[in-house]
């Protein structure tokens, strides 16, 4: 019998980062910084929502685009945090976390052979996102020099007559960096200058510290060109609930409901009416986990630079992410040498992109404690590697 898998999926590398989780999952008394998750659970008034959905038998699709009280809390959102208008019936979808949403915003702009511009290190279903969505990703690295943060002549390096769109993510995973006033308006003045479509992943929106977070969309000219994606899952402790959105202009998000329509039908219900509780009365949790990171963000990046592990002080997300080139060691081998002799799970820098190269990602959404005691470990690693 022949394989029946196309080759465009076979070709494609599974996730760099699931190994570890594997097999981190066989030991005991392992303390994984490895996972990109909250560590909290979700706040009990936003889970009762969801749960009293269920009971008065909200137990059906929604509309389409998710249910227009949503939408217009994700609008009032938006408005509030940053001050840009979104019409809810037109401009706002409801998606199964940014994970669909980024697939729909490529399929929606992407003709056969279009170039998006991937700036990388960056979440590890991006460029398969673009390529799934019959356009080619052209890797744009940023590196540690400018804290990971995208210039404009680096864009400017990569464009081509097939350039339609620039993809970025800050606060970025995995390097919890975050974007500068200066370095997002040379985004936009190249976005601007080439006529391109910029989609701003801002999934990490609410988890920065000692900065305020500006949405790319605010910029002067950048709403008309600017696929918005934000959701649930980090800032509310709801990755479970899988529920994402998207704000675009409406000729970009008719076409975006189109897909999402046949792709999906609707999010989920119950995760929508959370959803609402969590946009309208959810600042004071997201306050209480942003203060609580915030403490273990300074532990875990002091704990790194005192064993040698440099390590830039990351702004935003829940990501800490040092260089290790000082061992001598890949990232690879770092990652599974940690594991094994001491059990403590980080993932490679290059799981991520070429630029994540030296480097490893470490999540400190794990408990205060554990991330001590994942410090005091890798003391006595850096002690046989340093
Ligand atoms: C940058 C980034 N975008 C999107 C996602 C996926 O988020 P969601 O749970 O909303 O699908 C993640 C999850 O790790 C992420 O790090």
């Amino acid at each position: 019998m022949r394989s029946f898998v196309a080759q465009q999926v076979k070709q494609m590398p599974p996730s760099g980062i699931r190994r570890y989780f594997d097999i981190a999952a066989t030991m005991e008394d392992v303390i994984s910084l490895g996972i990109g998750e909250p560590s909290f659970e979700t706040p009990p008034h936003i889970l009762q929502k969801g749960v009293d959905s269920l009971v008065a038998g909200r137990t059906g699709y929604t509309s389409n685009a998710g249910l227009i009280e949503l939408r217009q809390a994700v609008s009032c959102y938006i408005e509030r945090l940053y001050g840009i208008s979104y019409h809810p019936a037109k401009e706002i979808l409801i998606t199964v976390g940014v994970s669909e949403a980024l697939w729909l915003a490529l399929k929606a702009i992407l003709d056969p052979g279009d170039e998006v511009l991937v700036v990388q290190p960056c979440f590890v279903a991006n460029t398969a996102a673009v390529e799934m969505a019959g356009g080619i990703p052209v890797i744009v690295d940023a590196y540690v020099e400018t804290e990971f943060q995208v210039t404009g002549a680096q864009l400017e390096s990569k464009i081509t007559p097939r350039t339609k769109a620039i993809l970025i993510s800050y606060p970025n995973n995995p390097t919890g960096a975050i974007l500068t006033p200066q370095h997002m308006s040379e985004v936009a003045a190249v976005a601007a200058k080439h006529d391109l479509v910029v989609i701003s992943d801002e999934i990490y929106e609410r988890l920065v510290y000692g900065v305020k977070h500006q949405s790319f969309s605010s910029l002067p000219g950048m709403r008309e060109r600017t696929i918005l994606l934000s959701g649930m899952s980090k800032s509310f402790a709801m990755t479970g609930w899988r529920i994402g959105y998207a704000a675009a202009p409406e000729p970009i998000m008719e076409a975006m409901t189109k897909l999402h329509q046949y792709l999906i039908m609707s999010a989920p219900t119950m995760g929508q009416y959370a959803a609402i509780e969590a946009l309208y009365n959810g600042d004071p949790d997201v306050a209480y986990m942003r203060g609580e990171y915030d403490q273990r963000r300074r532990l875990i990046v002091d704990g790194f630079n005192s064993l040698g592990l440099t390590c830039f002080e990351p702004r935003g997300a829940f990501y800490a992410f040092p260089s290790i080139t000082v061992t001598g060691m890949s990232d690879e081998q770092f990652c599974d040498a940690l594991l094994m002799e001491e059990h403590v799970a980080v993932v490679p820098g290059s799981a991520f992109g070429k630029s994540g190269t030296g480097f490893v990602r470490a999540s400190y959404t794990n408990s205060y404690e554990n991330i001590e005691e994942a410090l005091e470990r890798l003391a006595r690693f850096m002690t046989r590697h340093g």
